[in-house]
């Protein structure tokens, strides 16, 4: 497929430096859990953790919504889970994008009842064309309005991950 480029990398690393500025800041006294959603959050979370200027914890979850190609199945199923408790523990999200906003709805839904002191969420890009959930993204890297994204974790089929940039899907 063909693709265009959308944003940079220095674009995409300025904004992650930005964000992990303002994460310092507001997390300057509490340690919080942070938690990536696998695969897609890989890259902007290995990028955002080294950026901060406070102390974190990490963890990885894993849901599973979309079949294959660019639509969602509907449903969301956790996949593998985190090994970290959160009871009583700030808690970031990272997401790679956030689109209907069913899989974090879920994922936020579940660390809530696991008694989570506080929730919060950072996603790469927010999508907000084709939201179905009322999520509120507290950190966000850029609002794209409409397109099939790839590169920087993101993927189609599991190609294009490895792209240091992010690039919109052409027919
Ligand atoms: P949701 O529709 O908000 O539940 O999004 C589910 C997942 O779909 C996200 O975690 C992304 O990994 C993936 N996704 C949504 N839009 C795109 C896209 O444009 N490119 C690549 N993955 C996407
Ligand atoms: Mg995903």
């Amino acid at each position: 497929m063909k693709r265009e480029i959308l944003i940079s990398e220095s674009a995409i690393q300025k904004r992650v430096r930005e964000i992990a500025d303002q994460i310092s800041k507001d997390y300057k006294d509490a340690e919080p859990v942070v938690i990536g959603i696998l695969k897609g959050a890989v890259f902007f979370m290995a990028d955002l953790m080294r950026a901060l200027s406070i102390p974190v914890k990490m963890d990885f979850i894993r849901a599973a919504s979309y079949g294959s190609g660019t639509e969602t199945s509907g449903t969301v199923r956790i996949t593998k889970d985190i090994e970290l408790p959160v009871e009583g523990k700030p808690v970031i999200l990272i997401e790679d994008i956030v689109d209907s906003g069913l899989t974090l709805n879920h994922i936020r839904q579940l660390l809530e009842g696991r008694g989570a002191a506080s929730l919060r969420i950072c996603a790469l890009i927010d999508k907000t064309e084709r939201r179905e959930r009322d999520i509120s993204v507290d950190y966000c890297g850029f609002q794209v309005k409409e397109g099939f994204l790839v590169g920087y974790g993101l993927d189609c089929n599991e190609e294009y991950r490895y792209l240091p940039e992010i690039y919109v899907l052409k027919e």
